[in-house]
């Protein structure tokens, strides 16, 4: 197979050229270079997709294959128009959709509309920037169109997932603080399987629109298995959505957060719940979740940078003594 990739200089551009290179395919990446460094084992060629002619050193063979991570459409936009290969697959997201309440849809579900400029230059242009790409993707002649959920696993630098078990492990208040939200819906998928899968529909040329989603859990469940693996068996304290936010925690991401909770807002449920089963039927396999958990948690523990997502020590601290002064407090 001649593989190209655009990107591979990041999470799951990364894994997914690691893997092909292990299997012994022919694999260039493209990309600035910026997000990180290219795989050992690919051919690296480095340009810059926003520029007119940025895509000329790829244009002078076909490709059995390739696979997108942009989330420009000007970029796409170049790129299905100078580049020759005999299947697209395209990296999207559940960000895609206009309802993000309804729980359990499939890929026939309404979608946003599309960006409507060649760059997206705000965050909430995520979603109709990928819908404009998408739409380029869909007038070549075979593609394929994977919309993942939440991609967790080692070397994922948001810490989303990554952030709980590594917060059980090094419990220092002998308790830890969790959202009371256990029945929220959370779905994540493992970045190794999301890559080996995406490799497999390259080389077989699946055709179509696929939610790239592990099964649907409950934040419930991957606060418990985060606690198994990290072998945490002391004091876990659940603040209310009304408390958090007095206490000014961020849901989802980033910091002052407690990663992958929605904030108490089940208008958002939907999008921790998307129906995986064609991705299933086509060849997707997902691990255990308590494997992505364990090295997940070794992943962080080696790492020296402070976690993008979830409650620094200072600020857990804080907010554990509190909650505790209120519980404490209450009749
Ligand atoms: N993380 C999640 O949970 C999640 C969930 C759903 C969907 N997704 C999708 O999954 C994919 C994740 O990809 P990723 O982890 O590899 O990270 P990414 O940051 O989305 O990857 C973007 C890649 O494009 C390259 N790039 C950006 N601007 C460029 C330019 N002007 N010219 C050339 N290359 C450029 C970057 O490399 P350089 O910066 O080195 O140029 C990088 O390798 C994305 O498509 C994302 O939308 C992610």
């Amino acid at each position: 197979m001649e593989l190209l990739v655009l990107g591979g200089t990041a999470f799951l551009g990364r894994e997914i050229a690691a893997q092909a290179a292990g299997r012994g395919w022919s694999v260039t990446c493209a990309a600035r270079g910026r997000s990180g460094s290219f795989p050992d084992d690919v051919r690296s060629v480095v340009l810059d997709r926003d520029a007119d002619d940025g895509l000329a050193p790829l244009t002078d063979r076909a490709w059995d294959a390739v696979i997108d991570l942009a989330r420009q459409p000007g970029q796409v936009r170049r790129a299905v128009r100078e580049l020759t290969t005999r299947h697209w697959v395209f990296v999207s997201t559940a960000n895609v959709y206009a309802d993000q309440a309804t729980r359990g849809q499939d890929e026939s579900g309404p979608l946003l509309p599309p960006l409507d400029a060649e760059t997206m230059t705000e965050p909430v242009q995520y979603g109709p920037a990928k819908v404009a790409c998408e739409n380029l993707v869909r007038d070549t002649a075979s593609w394929m169109i994977a919309r993942a959920g939440l991609i967790v696993g080692p070397g994922d630098s948001s810490s989303r997932l990554g952030y709980w078990p590594w917060r059980f492990a090094h419990d220092r208040t002998a308790s830890v603080l969790i959202p009371a939200d256990p029945d929220q819906p959370v779905q994540l998928i493992d970045v190794r399987d999301l890559a080996g899968w995406l490799l497999d529909c390259a080389e077989g040329a699946v055709r179509g629109a696929f939610n790239a989603c592990g099964s649907p859990t409950t934040l419930g469940e991957v606060l418990d298995a985060a606690r198994s693996v990290a072998g945490h068996r002391r004091r876990v304290l659940a603040a209310d959505r009304d408390w958090l936010i007095e206490h000014r925690v961020n849901p989802w991401m980033g910091p002052r957060s407690l990663p992958l909770w929605l904030g108490g807002d089940h208008a958002l449920w939907g999008f921790q719940d998307h129906r995986n089963d064609r991705a299933l039927a086509s060849g997707l396999r997902l691990r255990p979740l308590a494997d992505t958990l364990t090295d997940t948690l070794a992943w962080e523990t080696g790492r020296d940078e402070p976690r993008a997502a979830g409650l620094d020590d200072a600020d857990h601290d804080e907010l554990v003594q509190a909650l505790s002064a209120d519980i404490a407090a209450r009749p």
